[in-house]
């Protein structure tokens, strides 16, 4: 067995959680309830996981905020998103500072507006420092974006492999990703961590996002306990 893959006896703890966060809107529109407030409720499902992580002790976990083809939605909505971001960072920074969260952010961030951005990169910074849970939050995120600018980096370095590939991606200090989970029923990827996904368990469930509960993410990670890997070998 190669150096790097995990023991396979005894329960798997996850040390990486990845989270599709889907069904805003079908949670607004079931409830006659306008779009951007399933966001808003969204939102408050981020919080709750969020802390939830921190106190199951993963330690990393990361959140597909918004894709690279998410700026195909109505321009309404795209700006709805962008001040929920700001508003969020504003109220639960101080709270996920003091906790010992390190904020980090995977994909082109830099094509948002000048403020998001600056309002970003201070929230980075300021919590660079700590060594709980990193929180990783997929911002204007595709996994075809970032495994074509990391190989652009490898190319610049020298000889392309997986291993050179792998440690220019936005993901490069993380640990493997272990367990993704995509909520609303929609079983596909929408171009989220394709590369990491590779030996990651996965785990569909119909939840919409907003009603997604930190029970949800403990039961989650009881059946990733459950879960036999084998990386190819037997
Ligand atoms: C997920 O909810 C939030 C983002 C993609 C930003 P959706 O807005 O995709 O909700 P549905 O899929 O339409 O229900
Ligand atoms: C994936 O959800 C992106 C995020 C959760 C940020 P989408 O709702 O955009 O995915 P598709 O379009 O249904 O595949
Ligand atoms: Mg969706």
């Amino acid at each position: 067995m190669a150096k790097s893959e995990p023991a396979k006896s005894g329960p798997a703890v996850a040390r990486h959680v990845a989270i599709i966060m889907d069904g805003n809107g079908r949670w607004a529109k079931k409830r006659h309830l306008p779009r951007a407030l399933g966001h808003q409720r969204g939102v408050e499902a981020v919080r709750r996981v969020v802390r939830g992580a921190r106190e199951l002790g993963l330690e990393a976990l990361t959140l597909y905020a918004f894709s690279t083809e998410n700026w195909r939605r109505p321009e309404e909505e795209v700006s709805d998103l962008m001040s929920l971001m700001k508003r969020f960072i504003l109220s639960d920074l101080d709270e996920f500072a003091a906790a010992g969260v390190r904020l980090k952010i995977i994909g082109d961030y830099k094509a948002f507006k000048p403020d998001v951005v600056e309002l970003v990169e201070g929230a980075v910074a300021r919590t660079a420092a700590n060594t709980g849970t990193t929180l990783a939050v997929a911002l204007n995120y595709g996994s075809q974006d970032e495994i074509a600018r990391a190989a652009t980096k490898a190319a610049e370095k020298g000889p392309i492999t997986p291993e050179t590939i792998a440690a220019e991606l936005d993901t490069a200090d993380l640990p493997p990703l272990d367990l993704l989970i995509r909520t609303s029923g929609e079983v596909r990827l929408s171009n989220f961590l394709l590369w990491q996904a590779a030996y990651a368990e996965m785990l569909f469930t119909d939840v919409l996002w907003p009603d997604f509960s930190v029970d949800h993410l403990r039961e989650a990670l009881e059946e990733f306990a459950n879960r036999e890997r084998r990386y190819g070998g037997r």
